[in-house]
């Protein structure tokens, strides 16, 4: 396959570059009334404002040409109809599967698969139901309260953020707890809260092997029993999701007590499988098969939308635009409610863990920047901290702002105040603010002669910043089904037009061995096999578990 550099689009796009690199958005927006008309565009209940980005139709008719160059459409159909995509894994890509309701037949390696997603997926809600209204009672016959969720990555940043995100929704019946961390203290924190009578753990892991999960696994198995429970109450407490039911078995979990999702499904694509099972413990067994359809409406616009007016397909070239030829480093996602707290952290593992990668998928080292780094916070809080460097700092920083004009828990006032903040915050990215108004400003304010001429440059804002606006009608299961979905398909087209492997992940490899290696050798002798560094740092720790050890703390 040609470089993305090879192709006909990509020189188009470097000579306009340069022709349209002096325009300012100010200048786009004085000269088309129209342009908000013309760059927005609904789909799945979701409205994307782009017109604050630095493109005008040709960049944008140009860019659609690269997706076409790319061969975005096939690519697509490939994953839909279930091709080994994940080349390096020969892996099917089917998440799209878990969301779809109608007759359609997905295929993995020449199977069906839909018969098996319906049957686990109507376990697991029954069991979500069965512990919702108690009737999943714990070894003592009481109803569960508490359900600590131990996973990690993708078995734990999609559920956490959910949850998180639709709290409020309704009842709450049940109070949610997720341990990832293999740091102690969070486990010892969330157990130290609870009656192990009526505690729930899910344990998820895709592999069931990793090391976090299992060790924070092994402390709640040994909490529970050290707290009434005996062998064979562990049945009422422990439910794992796992694609590897040997080693569930072997954990002590009844396989009963397990559901079941499969390879094709990758871990940070995987919170419409059993994986979800939180979220149906959150919002019920509708609310979960609400947030499925919401991304199944994402799904079908990104199947069926002309390029032009794909919402995913656009995210994605406005993405490359600014790696590409701006030379953006990385994106700011900056969600106005607090509720999607987590929305960057989710988001940094789907779009890092995917497109954070050098190669081709022949091999070959690629030759243009690949994904931006992720990062943000809510707003309004992140206006308080680093919004000083989006608006003055000295790199452009495209933003995400996501505003859901709807929240489960309003108080008088306090919207009017998000959204209007929201959208004072990309007029002022755009619009900045020049030296003769700084001047005007001042000299009405009273300031003269050398103070005014040391503070002008101070206060100028270059402006020309851009960003894109997520409008979601509220924070409900479908809005933030279908918003998640958008950003799957995102960063699915991106690795097609960067041409890497969205679906491996070899980069987390090296350094989970050597820290099972060294974890080894903290409890003996480290040798000299290590660098200076590393074996100066061992000693420290060493030193530092002995001294705990003789305090008899480990
Ligand atoms: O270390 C990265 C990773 O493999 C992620 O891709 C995955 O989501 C996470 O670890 C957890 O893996 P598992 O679900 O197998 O415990």
């Amino acid at each position: 396959m040609k470089r993305l550099t090879e192709t006909d689009a990509w020189a188009a796009l470097v000579e306009h570059h340069q022709a349209i690199a002096a325009t300012s958005l100010n200048q786009w927006f004085a000269d088309d009334p129209q342009r908000f008309a013309r760059m927005s565009l609904s789909a799945a209940g979701l409205v994307l404002d782009y017109s604050k980005n630095r493109l005008d139709t040709r960049a944008l008719s140009l860019l659609t040409g690269l997706a076409v160059e790319r061969g975005v459409e096939t690519a697509r159909d490939a994953m839909f109809g279930g091709r080994a995509i994940n080349d390096t894994e020969q892996r099917a890509v089917l998440h799209t599967a878990l969301r779809q309701r109608g007759g359609t037949r997905y295929d993995a390696g020449g199977v069906d698969v839909m018969p098996a997603v319906g049957e686990v997926r109507e376990r697991m809600l029954a069991f979500a139901e069965a512990v919702r209204d108690g009737r999943w009672r714990g070894h003592g016959g009481d109803a569960i309260r508490d359900v600590v969720h131990i996973g990690i990555g993708g078995s734990d940043l999609g559920p956490c953020m959910a949850c998180e995100a639709l709290a409020g929704q309704g009842e709450e019946r049940l109070r949610l707890h997720f341990v990832s961390n293999v740091d102690g203290a969070q486990l010892a924190g969330v157990l130290g809260r609870l009656d192990a009578r009526r505690t729930l753990f899910v344990i998820a892991s895709k592999t069931f092997t990793t090391i976090e999960t299992m060790t924070n696994a092994a402390s709640a198995r040994a909490w529970l029993l050290a707290n009434g429970a005996r062998d064979d109450d562990i049945a009422r407490h422990f439910v794992a999701v796992s694609t590897n039911a040997e080693r569930v078995r072997s954990f002590g979990i009844d396989e009963a007590n397990m559901f079941g999702f499969w390879d094709w499904v990758g871990g940070r694509y995987s919170m419409w499988s059993s994986v979800g099972l939180p979220i149906a413990l959150a919002v019920g067994a509708d609310g979960f098969r609400a947030l499925l359809a919401g991304a199944e409406r994402m799904d079908r616009h990104f199947l069926e939308a002309p390029l032009a007016a794909n919402m995913p397909v656009l995210l994605a070239l406005i993405g490359l635009w600014y790696r590409d030829f701006f030379g953006a480093a990385s994106l700011c996602v900056v969600p106005y409610a607090q509720a999607l707290a987590r929305l960057p952290a989710y988001l940094q593992q789907l779009e890092m863990e995917s497109n954070g990668k050098s190669v081709l998928h022949d091999g070959r080292p690629v030759d243009v920047g690949t994904c931006p780094v992720i990062w943000g916070e809510p707003g309004t809080n992140a206006q308080h901290s680093f919004f000083q460097l989006l608006h003055q700092g000295s790199d452009t920083i495209p933003v995400d702002f996501i505003m859901p004009l709807q929240v489960a828990r309003e108080l008088p006032g306090h919207q009017r105040l998000l959204l209007a903040n929201c959208i004072a915050q990309s007029k002022a990215l755009m619009v900045g603010k020049d030296e003769a108004e700084v001047r005007a400003e001042l000299t009405a304010a009273g300031v003269a002669g050398d103070d005014l001429a040391r503070l002008v440059p101070h206060k100028v804002f270059a402006g020309n910043r851009p960003s894109n606006t997520l409008v979601m009608p509220d924070l409900s299961p479908a809005s933030l089904g279908a918003l998640i979905a958008l950003y799957e398909h995102k960063v699915f087209v991106q690795g097609v037009l960067w041409g890497v492997n969205s679906f491996d992940q070899w980069g987390v490899e090296l350094g989970k061995q050597l820290a099972s290696r060294i974890a080894g050798e903290l409890d003996g002798d480290a040798g000299d096999a290590h660098d200076a560094s590393t074996r100066g740092l061992i000693d420290l720790a060493r030193a530092a578990l002995d001294r705990s050890a003789r305090r008899g703390e480990r």
